[in-house]
């Protein structure tokens, strides 16, 4: 006698689909499961026989064995709690044909039927393997509920989904309560900064081309502020994009029943004593982290020189790469992190080292620490390096009154610069000037005879390195796509040059 149920495992954001077999054999009463199951799973015998008899079903006197398809996969999650109880339930009974339905689920002691990590992108793996029904907890059922073309049955506890698969009930269909409820308007709008216009426009360039920002100046002179603005500016999520977050954010447990669906850009300000692994993602089952948390959204690191140097370095490969690998169990597990880099920082440890007023305590050699970290290879691959002044009240009381770039006007100008981007990398395997590697800047951000001279003189009165060239060209392509502009003109260039003071000599 051998039953098999349709279910999913995890390995990252990534979901594979799984079959367990379950089958009965004569001897010593026993429960043992197969194919490279790991602790949650094969906790499951404890918690799936008093689940059994508490729903008034009968746990097989017999030897059983539970083996889980394809065998060489390392499975993991508590979800297999269902789907295992329900293979062992189906022993003996007729069958009804449950070739396109699937089942995930965690079952307590008394058949209740807990929600479960990374039910979305099970799903989705499901799905493409050609499941019609999937079976879950009632409390993952609005976050799968954004896929079409999967029909959710969500069950509350172990006797519903028994009585279905014994073809006693029927499930109702889960009906998604999300009403494409448009995304509050933020309460944060970039009207609200008094001057700071130069900062903000370095910020709309940064949005535009997707460029890291890197922003130094002395303590409240507004940079957090600015930081917090920036995902409204940036585009709506488009449907592919809040699937692909979601589904990070489900395997990482963070999603709610306030919150099912993430409908907004991320922003995540991770504290600067947060771990490598709290960052990077890792752990035994790996989990995402700030870094994958953030994808597609804004990164922001405030305070950068309080984070240890050993963290700081560990980002560079994952930000050169947009992607987070991981090696554990036999696998590699990959994390997504296309994030737009936002960093603010203190110019010295004491905060005051630009401040007229207030004298600045560091050493000398405080100071040198303070900036070696700071300006280390990690910072050099963000593109935009700017300083940021104080706004003072002589100039408070002279700029009351003027108009101030707001937050729409803002994201409107990203827009039109993100759809020119598009539309010129359609064919290519990147999508914005932030993105482009050497080969792409060379056929993309071509300089006129004027522009090339002026980089030249630039390049050695600056004294820039080779990779802050190329990152002035990028920067420069995505001015003159803010102007609607194919070419780019020596004044784009112009504007480009500020946005890489040499912080370490101001
Ligand atoms: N340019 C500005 N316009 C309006 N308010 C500002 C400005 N700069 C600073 N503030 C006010 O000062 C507070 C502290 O600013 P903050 O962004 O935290 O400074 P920083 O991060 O540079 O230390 C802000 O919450 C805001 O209320
Ligand atoms: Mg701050």
């Amino acid at each position: 006698m051998l039953t098999k149920v349709r279910t999913a495992t995890l390995s990252g954001i990534r979901g594979y689909p799984v079959t367990v077999e379950t089958d009965l054999h004569r001897g010593l009463p026993g429960f043992h499961i197969v194919g490279l199951a790991d602790t949650t799973i094969k906790e499951a015998s404890m918690r799936i026989k008093p689940a059994i008899q508490n729903c008034g079903g009968v746990f097989p006197g017999e030897k059983v064995t539970v083996n889980l398809v394809p065998a060489g996969r390392p499975k993991e999650g508590s979800h297999f709690d269902l789907p295992i109880a329900l293979g062992i339930m189906m022993l003996g009974s007729e069958m009804i044909e449950l070739e396109d339905t699937a089942f995930i689920g965690e079952v307590s002691l008394d058949g209740t039927i807990n929600g479960v990590r990374g039910a979305l992108p099970l799903a989705i793996c499901l799905r493409e393997a050609g499941i019609r029904n999937l079976v879950l907890p009632l409390e993952n059922a609005e976050e799968a509920s954004i896929l079409e073309d999967i029909n959710i049955l969500p069950v509350s506890h172990l006797q519903q989904a028994a009585d279905y698969v014994l073809g006693r009930y029927n499930l109702p269909l889960y009906k998604r309560k999300e009403t494409g409820r448009p995304p509050e308007a933020g309460s944060l709008d970039f009207a609200q900064v008094i001057g700071q216009e130069s900062v903000k426009r370095a910020i709309l360039v940064g949005a535009a081309g997707n460029h890291g920002i890197l922003m130094m100046g002395s303590p409240g002179c507004g940079k957090t502020m600015m930081a917090r603005r920036i995902p409204g500016i940036l585009p709506a999520l488009t449907y592919e994009e809040k699937v692909e977050i979601t589904g990070i954010y489900s395997v990482a447990g963070l999603l709610s029943p306030d919150r099912p669906v993430i409908e907004q850009r991320p922003f995540r300000s991770p504290h600067h004593n947060i771990t490598q692994t709290g960052l990077i993602g890792g752990g035994t089952r790996p989990r995402p982290g700030e870094l994958s948390l953030a994808h597609r959204g804004v990164l922001f690191l405030d305070e950068l020189g309080e984070f240890e140097s050993k963290v700081i370095d560990a980002m560079r490969q994952p930000i050169e790469e947009g992607v987070i690998r991981i090696n554990r169990n036999l696998e590699e597990v990959i994390f997504p992190s296309e994030v737009m880099m936002v960093i603010a920082s203190n110019p010295c440890r004491c905060g005051n080292l630009w401040d007229n007023r207030n004298p600045c305590t560091c050493s000398r050699q405080q100071l040198q620490s303070y900036r070696r970290k700071l300006m280390g290879p990690f910072a050099d691959r963000v593109d935009i390096h700017i300083k940021v002044n104080p706004v003072d009240k002589d100039m408070l009381n002279r700029l009351e009154g003027l108009p101030r770039m707001s937050t729409a006007e803002m994201r409107d100008k990203v827009s039109r610069a993100r759809a020119i981007q598009n539309e010129r990398y359609r064919k290519e395997s990147f999508q914005s000037n932030g993105q482009l590697d050497e080969k792409g800047i060379a056929r993309y951000c071509v300089l006129g005879k004027e522009g090339r001279e002026l980089m030249m003189a630039s390049y050695d009165r600056l004294g820039l390195s080779m990779r802050a060239y190329s990152k002035i060209l990028k920067m420069a392509r995505t001015i003159a796509d803010l102007e609607g502009s194919d070419r780019i003109r020596t004044e784009h260039v112009a504007e480009a040059l500020m946005y890489r003071v040499d912080l370490d000599t101001v």
